[in-house]
Order: C-alpha cells, then sequence, then structure tokens
C-alpha cells in the first residue's frame, strides 16, 4: 500500500487543482446552474467528451418538461444508456434478510414493505405499489421530473395534493429534467432543479461538486416539513450534514417519524444518506458520484459520453480501471467486498441488540414500575441508538463509500443501547 501514497497525492494535487477552476455559474430563480471543468481519470476524461451545444427540442410533456424522447436525435446514447436502467431490475426483501427489522420498525410503514432499491426507471412503478401508505403527493418528490416541474411551477402546495391525482398526471421516471433542467442541449449543464435542495443549502450548493449534488437531490436524508409536507434537507451547509448534527436539528424541532406505541418513543427513519456519508468519507475532495457509478464511453464514430446507465464501479471494466488510477494494481473488487461483509456483519450484531432493547423497553412499559421521567430517560436513549443505527443501514453502499463513518455510528449505536439496559436495569 505505503508505496501508492505517491501517485495518490499527486491525483489528489491534480483533482483539487480542478476543482479550484469548477466555479458554479449561479443564474437568477429558483434554479442554480453550473457549467464543470474538470477531471483527469481513466483513458478517456471529461476533456475528451463531446460537448454539444444545441437548440432546445420542442417539449412533449404536457408540462413543458423536455423529455427524453425529445433529446433523442442531438444525444442518442445518452438516452439509450438511460433507458438500460431497466436491466436493473433486481430486488430483495430488507425484512426477509434481516427479520429484526420488522419489530425495531414496529408500528411505521417500513415494518410492512421494505425492499431494496432497484434501476430509475422503477421509480413510478415501485411508489405506485409500495404497501407503506402514501396518501399524499409529496412521496413523488424523488421519483419524477413532471413532480419536480409542478413545484417549480406552482409552489409548496402541491405537495399536500392527493397522490393518485398527481400520479395520473405524471409522464417519465427519473430523467433528463431531473438533473439537467431543460438546459442539456447547453454542454449538458447540471441544474438543482429540486427546490429544496436550494432553499436548505442556500450559497452553499456551491462547496459541493456538482456532479455530485445531482445525485444529492435525492441520495440524501430528508424529511417533510411539519406545516406543508414540503421535501426538505435537514442541515445548511456542508459541515452539518453528520449524523449527530442531523439528529440535533431534528431533536431541536421535536421531529420524529412516528410515536411507537409499544415504547413510547418518538423515533426517526433516516431515508439514504448516500451524499452525506460519501461526503466526509476519504473520496469526497477527490471524485464525484459520477466518476465511479456513471463511466465515460466512446461510440465507433467517435462521440465520447457519460453513460447514463448508473452502474456500481464493481462490476464495469472502465470505472475499475479508474480506480487503478489512485488504488494500483489492489483487487478493488475484493477490498470493498471485504469491508462490506465487516460492516453488514456488524448491522447485524448491533441490529439484533437493538432489538432487544426496544423489548425490555416495551416489557417496562407495561409493568408500570418505572415512573414517566424514568422512562423517558431510556426512551431518549433508544431514540439515538435507534438513529445511529438506522443512518448507517439505509445507506446504500454498504459501507463502500466510507466504512468509517458506517462503523462509527455503529458503534455509537450500540454503547447507547449498553446505556439505555443499564437504565432498564
Ligand atoms: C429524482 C431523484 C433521484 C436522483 C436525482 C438520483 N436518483 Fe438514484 N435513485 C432514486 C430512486 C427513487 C431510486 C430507487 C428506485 C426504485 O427502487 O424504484 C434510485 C436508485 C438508484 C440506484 C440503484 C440502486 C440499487 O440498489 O440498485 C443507483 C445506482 C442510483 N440511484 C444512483 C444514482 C446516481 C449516481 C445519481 C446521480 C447521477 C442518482 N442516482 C440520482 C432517485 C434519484
Ligand atoms: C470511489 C467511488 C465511489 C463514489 C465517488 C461514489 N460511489 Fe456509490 N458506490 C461505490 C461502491 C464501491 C459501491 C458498492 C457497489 C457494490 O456493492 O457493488 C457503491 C454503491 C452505491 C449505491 C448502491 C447501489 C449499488 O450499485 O450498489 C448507490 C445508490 C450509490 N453508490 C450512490 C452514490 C452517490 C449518490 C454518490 C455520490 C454522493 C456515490 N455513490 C459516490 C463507489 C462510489
Ligand atoms: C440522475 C441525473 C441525470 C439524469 C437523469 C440525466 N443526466 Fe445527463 N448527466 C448527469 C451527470 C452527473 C453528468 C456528468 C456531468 C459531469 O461531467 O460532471 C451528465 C452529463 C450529460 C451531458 C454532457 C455530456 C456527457 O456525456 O458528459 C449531456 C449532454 C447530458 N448529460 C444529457 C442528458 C440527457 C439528454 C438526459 C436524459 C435522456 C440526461 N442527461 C439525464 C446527470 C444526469
Ligand atoms: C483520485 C484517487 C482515487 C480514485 C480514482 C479512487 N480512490 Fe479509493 N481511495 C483514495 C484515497 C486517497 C483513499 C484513502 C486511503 C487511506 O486513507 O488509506 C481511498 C480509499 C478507498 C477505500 C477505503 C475507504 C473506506 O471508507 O474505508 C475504498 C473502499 C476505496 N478507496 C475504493 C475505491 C474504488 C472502488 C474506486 C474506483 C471505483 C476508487 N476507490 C477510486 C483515492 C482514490
Amino acid at each position: 500500500m505505503e508505496k501508492k501514497i505517491g501517485r495518490w497525492i499527486a491525483a489528489a494535487a491534480m483533482a483539487l487543482a480542478a476543482l479550484l477552476f469548477m466555479g458554479g455559474i449561479i443564474s437568477g430563480g429558483e434554479l442554480k446552474y453550473f457549467l464543470k471543468d474538470r477531471g483527469d481519470l481513466g483513458p478517456l476524461t471529461r476533456d475528451d467528451i463531446t460537448y454539444l451545444e444545441t437548440d432546445e427540442p420542442s417539449a412533449s410533456s404536457k408540462d413543458g418538461t423536455i423529455n427524453a424522447s425529445d433529446w433523442e436525435a442531438a444525444y442518442p446514447e445518452i438516452v439509450a444508456t438511460m433507458g438500460q436502467n431497466k436491466e436493473n431490475s433486481y430486488v430483495t426483501s430488507y425484512l426477509e434478510e434481516d427479520p429484526y427489522l420488522v419489530n425495531i420498525y414496529e408500528g411505521y410503514g417500513f415494518a410492512k414493505d421494505y425492499g431494496s432499491a432497484r434501476g430509475h426507471e422503477y421509480t413510478l412503478e415501485d411508489v405506485a405499489k409500495t404497501e407503506r401508505p402514501h396518501p399524499m403527493a409529496n412521496c413523488l418528490t424523488c421519483k419524477t421530473p413532471n413532480f419536480t416541474k409542478l413545484v417549480n411551477d406552482q409552489g409548496v402546495g402541491v405537495y399536500t395534493m392527493d397522490f393518485e391525482e398527481v400520479m395520473g398526471m405524471m409522464e417519465e421516471n427519473v430523467s433528463c429534467y431531473t438533473c439537467h433542467g431543460n438546459d442539456a442541449g447547453n454542454k449538458g449543464a447540471l441544474v438543482v432543479t429540486h427546490s429544496y435542495v436550494n432553499k436548505a443549502l442556500g450559497d452553499s450548493v456551491s462547496e459541493i461538486d456538482p456532479a455530485t449534488l445531482s445525485c444529492g437531490q435525492c441520495h440524501i436524508e430528508y424529511y417533510f416539513t411539519p406545516e406543508d409536507k414540503e421535501a426538505m434537507m435537514p442541515y445548511s451547509d456542508r459541515a452539518s450534514m453528520t449524523p449527530e448534527a442531523i439528529l440535533a436539528y431534528y431533536d431541536a424541532m421535536d421531529f420524529a417519524d412516528w410515536t411507537q406505541e409499544s415504547t413510547g418513543t418518538k423515533l426517526l427513519k433516516a431515508q439514504h444518506p448516500e451524499m452525506e456519508t460519501f461526503l466526509y468519507g476519504k473520496h469526497a475532495a477527490l471524485l464525484n458520484c459520477a466518476d465511479c457509478h456513471m463511466p465515460i464511453e466512446q461510440t465507433e464514430d467517435g462521440t465520447i459520453y457519460h453513460s447514463h446507465l448508473l452502474v456500481s464501479p464493481l462490476e464495469d471494466e472502465t470505472l475499475l480501471s479508474n480506480c487503478a488510477t489512485c488504488h494500483g494494481d489492489t483487487d478493488m473488487v475484493e477490498t470493498v467486498h471485504k469491508l462490506q461483509d465487516r460492516v453488514t456483519a456488524r448491522e447485524t450484531e448491533v441490529g439484533n441488540k437493538l432489538s432487544e432493547f426496544k423489548d425490555a423497553l416495551a416489557a417496562a412499559v407495561s409493568a408500570g414500575k418505572m415512573s414517566e421521567d424514568e422512562l423517558d430517560a431510556v426512551r431518549k436513549v433508544h431514540r439515538e441508538a435507534q438513529w445511529y443505527f438506522d443512518f448507517c443501514y439505509v445507506e446504500n453502499s454498504e459501507g463502500a463509500h466510507n466504512s468509517e463513518l458506517s462503523m462509527s455510528c455503529l458503534d455509537k449505536s450500540e454503547v447507547l443501547i449498553a446505556q439505555g439496559m443499564k437504565l432498564l436495569g
């Protein structure tokens, strides 16, 4: 490992230099625009990309979003590769894999139905058929550009509209408008279209690489505001995205996703904090989400573009060869799998302890021997232990993005569980 450090430092210096030039270009209105200038990875780099400036095709969607088929003439490869996300159709039930979840999520929708994610081409189908309750349109926030456009056109009132009514108006799964607005013809400029990102982060959006923020419009921790059910991020800048700071944010507003009946604890459900986890990891200053999930490819006629099929880097030769730029000839598939196995084993261990703790608290509540104040002290610990566990469990890379953070969340949860058990006597 040691002799590779020199290469890492060189690569880091190059990447940092590139980042300095990145400069967000911010334009008026609610949407924020970026153009990018960086990249020295792999056999093909961003500098090789065929960037087009083309006229906007006319929008065929009723709401004025330019959809994938409208862009097909200008960007046939990008449209085709985006469509290939249909190939990622595999799902497993987390509840069957990890039965303790049914107990710790008791009283919440995730105890009934909790499957793994699949490709972007399934977002509408999956939200329509989930058995978790979804009365309001806010569940469409991260599923379709048509809902994003509706919020941008009509304001936050649409979050509380009836789910079925709004679902009938939705035309596409995650698509071009989601990440480019209607401006893909402007050299593929990335646009933050999800207004809550701009609201939550304000000018600090420019602290985050655009190609990371683009995914971070959805692959994040969020909540719905109690007043108008607007999607919102529980922080205001890059420094306040830690699990500790987010917990403090929720505590300060006395927020809970649900109050669990058997324990009386006001619990939180973490979502999928990929961006937060990644941003505190070892790659944050060097790489963005696209570097590891969107391989740069070349067609026979020489067009060079980012594949929009979002893949695991472990399953793609081009992306794996990018790892080698810094990791040399280390077997990255094996390295990552080992790390994921460690995290998963710890999850099972701590998850089961959390489940036992929850049972012990529920038993104490029904025994009626402890005072409400004493029980509340245990409930506070229960809320925190579950939060730290969940923050790691629900992050989709299973430790690959930032194994230190994942492990430290599990360690914290375990310490809290022990404290809680002690309080229960
Ligand atoms: C509009 C919200 C949104 C944006 C933006 C978004 N995603 Fe997703 N992503 C989702 C949703 C929702 C799912 C789960 C879909 C399902 O299971 O039906 C998903 C699933 C995925 C999956 C498949 C996960 C699995 O377990 O198979 C990958 C990989 C992924 N996204 C990567 C990315 C990357 C990389 C970006 C940025 C280039 C990105 N996403 C941007 C919402 C989004
Ligand atoms: C250094 C490379 C790297 C970067 C940068 C990176 N990821 Fe990942 N990501 C991985 C690896 C490795 C996995 C685990 C893949 C596996 O298990 O096959 C993963 C897994 C995922 C998954 C689960 C789906 C899957 O294919 O396993 C999602 C979703 C995801 N990443 C999203 C993101 C988002 C969003 C960002 C930016 C905030 C990001 N990643 C940045 C390497 C990276
Ligand atoms: C989930 C987010 C996402 C979606 C959906 C998406 N893109 Fe992209 N797109 C990106 C990212 C990230 C990049 C790479 C930007 C960079 O270089 O930093 C990119 C790059 C591009 C580029 C610049 C050329 C290149 O290949 O890098 C074009 C043009 C483009 N996209 C068009 C489209 C079109 C057309 C659609 C719909 C068919 C689409 N994109 C859908 C995120 C997305
Ligand atoms: C630009 C250079 C660079 C590239 C490209 C890169 N890495 Fe890394 N990676 C690093 C550095 C630097 C570290 C930190 C090493 C350390 O602290 O020991 C690291 C650490 C890691 C770790 C350990 C992180 C943890 O949280 O435990 C994993 C896993 C990893 N890289 C996977 C990958 C994979 C997979 C790819 C390709 C998809 C990749 N890296 C591409 C520079 C890079």
